[in-house]
């Protein structure tokens, strides 16, 4: 008998394991499909239809939740999941009435908006996203699951992926900022550290990308507005996010407030099924924001049954608040308007993702000390936010190099977050125990240790208006920053600083001054803290801004007058990792995700622009008549897209191509070396950037394709290389379809989007 050569052998066993393993999977589905189909037929329509009712819970009081409106909706079947409750006592409750009173026992499904961590919260999403670490950025969501998944939380809304390009929009603050390459990349990511390889895992909750679509496109940045784009730009700028989410297995999506094409996103069927589910494939489960059915009344598309009939035929599974699918589709049905298959679509969809999770073979899953509860903010996790902040902090200015400080002499630490206990944390911590958090006059005097005197002083009113103040901050259960009288405040603060070697002064945005509903027309620092740092400023002393916000501010003047100013993004760690960098222990590394405007007249600014015929070069100081360019202000960006300094400085070598013709489907790369020519050991964001220079579309001027976070010691260097593939060339054209045309590409690589070296190439 002739042998089977091994290779043979092998690739024999292999295909039999492949085929074995794939029909153990489709059996496996099919028993799932099986178990739910089962399931829906011993469901009346009224328990179905209770599955698509998403409410928040409201006053639950541990020991006796059957008594309350929730409880007893729970116990009819009225309520298939519920949300931001917070304790795992109290959800433990919930589900037992689920589990044992109501008629099928289906499992409750338990949400939460863990936006940047459940109790150990790191800095906002757009904080993050200046790490442009998207190892550590999918760790941080591993975290936030872990911590939620302790304390009853399966299901996440987040991660939050709306491109944003007018930083008056205050909800830019909980996205990755303007770009769609950098923005899909940590969508994954985030989407990989929620949900991990196996949804059943005790540690993995499911994510939900949202806000879909366009959310961040609201017009003149005023949230909830109108949005009003063409498709192309959809496609081209604003759809990647949501898609990469989609693609790494989002397990949900929720739709946004917003209309698109002049139907709210809700009930736009092109979005939520030929989009979505069509063109992307997208299985899971699609829920409305808060009361969003019910909102497009208010948008004036008739009442609640027909915007409810609306929303469940254009793809919509789960109605968040409205109780429109609960109350009025029933009626729906008996008047033809919708058919029993709609509603079994979407209630399918919906126990599917409590099967997913793992619900049906443990209801009390997230509840069941197999992720102790001692997790929760627990060292390990701490130490990794300070890291994590770390490297979120983005320096933009430091003149006579005052930064890192020397931990001597006496240091004022001046301004309203100074001792902000409860802000600290930054905007959606909905489970945070601020009680927990350092204040950064804590957080400094620890550091110090004795060895600099630290003085403090709140120095002036966070904003002018009490009123908004207070609306702002009790509103959001935050601790007032005190009201202080200006004048007597300044005099304190002005008093400390003089008998002070260095002043640092925590200025800009509170938690909530950025976040949902925080629309801002002024972007420029509150009057009473420009007033402060002006005084503050006439010691001419060495002083730094913190400058603390949610999204990109203006900063033109203290660009000119304050010695050093850095950014920073809030989060429960925040106090320490700040001493360590301001220290020196760490050079910062963040590269900004944002354009930082001139003015806030410039708005929507983005470095990835379309090229206008009488294009007007970043900063020409006079103004050009006939051209595109402001009277008043110069063109772009006061501190560019992928700007950020470190203490350390690094030089770029020309780029060096593999190739400078190319194939269709060939790959090139692109190489650069990068020298740390400074005297600190540091990190930096090396930048791809492509431009299609003719195309049968205009394209941008450049696009962000590639980024690698590098560490150099001092006088060290590394090369960097990049590939780049056919699918990076590639743009949806007029017709919509992703194709690569052929021509002339420029290749950009540098430190941020505007000091780059620059090469070109062909496809041929
Ligand atoms: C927000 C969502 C959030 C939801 C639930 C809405 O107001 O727009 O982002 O997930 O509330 O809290």
């Amino acid at each position: 008998m002739r042998k089977t050569p091994l290779v043979m052998r092998i690739s024999k066993l292999l295909l039999t394991a492949v085929c074995f393993s794939a029909f153990s999977c489709a059996e496996k589905q099919l028993q799932q499909n099986d178990f739910i189909s089962d399931l829906m037929s011993k469901m009346t329509l009224k328990e179905k239809l209770g599955q698509l009712n998403q409410q928040v819970a409201g006053e639950i009081n541990t020991g006796s939740p059957q008594n309350t409106e929730c409880g007893k909706a729970i116990t009819a079947g009225e309520i298939g999941s519920v949300f931001n409750v917070i304790g795992v006592d109290k959800i433990k409750d919930l589900k037992t009435v689920a589990v044992e009173n109501s008629r099928l026992k289906i499992p409750l499904l338990v949400g939460m908006d863990v936006v940047h961590g459940y109790q150990t919260i790191f800095p906002l999403p757009l904080g993050l996203s200046c790490t442009w670490d998207i190892e550590k950025i999918e760790k941080s969501a591993a975290i936030a699951a872990k911590e939620s998944a302790a304390n009853g939380i399966a299901w996440t809304f987040s991660p939050m992926v709306d491109i944003s390009l007018d930083a008056r929009w205050g909800r830019q603050a909980e996205g990755a900022g303007e770009d769609p390459f950098l923005g899909s990349e940590i969508a994954k990511a985030m989407v990989r550290g929620y949900q991990g390889t196996d949804l059943k895992a005790d540690d993995k909750i499911l994510a939900c990308v949202k806000h879909f679509a366009l959310y961040g496109a609201a017009e003149s940045g005023l949230d909830y507005n109108t949005v009003d784009m063409s498709h192309l730009r959809m496609f081209n700028q604003y759809f990647d996010p949501y898609k990469a989410a989609v693609e790494a297995g989002v397990g949900s999506v929720m739709s946004s407030f917003n209309i698109v094409d002049g139907i709210p996103a809700t009930a736009n069927k092109w979005l939520l099924t030929d989009v979505l589910r069509k063109r992307w494939g997208f299985q899971g489960m699609v829920v409305t924001d808060y009361a969003s059915i019910a909102e497009m009344q208010t948008h004036g598309l008739g009442e609640l049954k027909e915007n409810s009939v609306r929303a469940l035929k254009a793809g919509t599974d789960m109605d968040m608040v409205t109780r429109g699918f609960l109350s009025t589709l029933e009626t729906a049905l008996n008047e033809g308007l919708i058919s029993e298959d709609d509603i079994n679509k979407a209630c399918r969809r919906v126990l599917e993702a409590k099967q997913k999770l793992g619900l049906f073979d443990n209801p009390y899953k997230y509840c069941d000390g197999k992720i102790p509860v001692s997790v929760t903010y627990c060292a390990e996790h701490k130490a990794f936010a300070k890291e994590l902040t770390e490297e979120s902090f983005v320096l933009l200015k430091n003149e006579n190099n005052i930064l890192p400080l020397k931990k001597q002499g006496t240091i004022a630490l001046i301004g309203p977050l100074v001792e902000a206990r409860s802000d600290m944390a930054g905007t959606w911590s909905v489970a945070q125990d601020f009680s927990k958090y350092s204040t950064l006059k804590e957080a400094f005097e620890k550091y110090l240790n004795g060895s600099a005197t630290v003085l403090t002083a709140q120095g002036c009113n966070l904003l002018d208006n009490e009123k908004t103040q207070n609306s702002i901050q009790k509103g959001h259960g935050t601790e007032p920053i005190l009201r202080v009288d200006d004048e007597k405040a300044l005099k304190e603060a002005v008093d400390i600083a003089k008998k002070s070697n260095v002043i640092i002064c925590a200025l800009g945005e509170c938690a909530w001054m950025s976040g949902e509903g925080t629309s801002r027309s002024d972007l420029e620092l509150p009057r009473p803290q420009k007033a402060l740092l002006n005084e503050l400023l006439k010691l001419k002393k060495p002083l730094v801004l913190l400058n603390f916000a949610g999204r990109a501010t203006v900063l033109t003047k203290e660009s000119k007058t304050v010695p050093a100013i850095m950014n920073v993004w809030f989060g429960s760690e925040i106090g320490a990792a700040l001493c360590s960098v301001l220290c020196g222990e760490k050079s910062p590394s963040g590269k900004l995700t944002v354009s930082m405007p001139k003015s806030v007249g410039q708005l929507p600014l983005y470095y990835n622009t379309l090229i206008s015929g009488r294009p007007v070069q970043d900063d020409n100081p006079e103004y050009i008549i006939f051209n595109s360019d402001y009277q008043d202000v110069s063109n772009g960006a006061l501190y560019p897209f992928g700007f950020g300094m470190s203490y350390t400085k690094f030089e770029y070598s020309d780029i060096t191509l593999s190739k400078t013709a190319v194939s269709e489907s060939e790959s090139l790369t692109a190489k650069v070396t990068v020298k740390n020519a400074g005297d600190y050991d540091g990190d930096e964001i090396v930048q791809l950037y492509i431009r299609d220079i003719y195309a049968s579309i205009c394209r941008p001027v450049k696009e962000l394709k590639g980024f690698k976070r590098i560490s150099l010691k001092k006088g060290e260097s590394a090369e960097v290389e990049f590939e780049i593939t056919p699918d990076l060339l590639k743009f949806y054209n007029y017709d919509l379809d992703f194709v690569l045309e052929k021509g002339e590409f420029e290749v950009m690589i540098g430190g941020n989007s505007r000091e780059v070296k620059r090469e070109k190439f062909e496809v041929k």
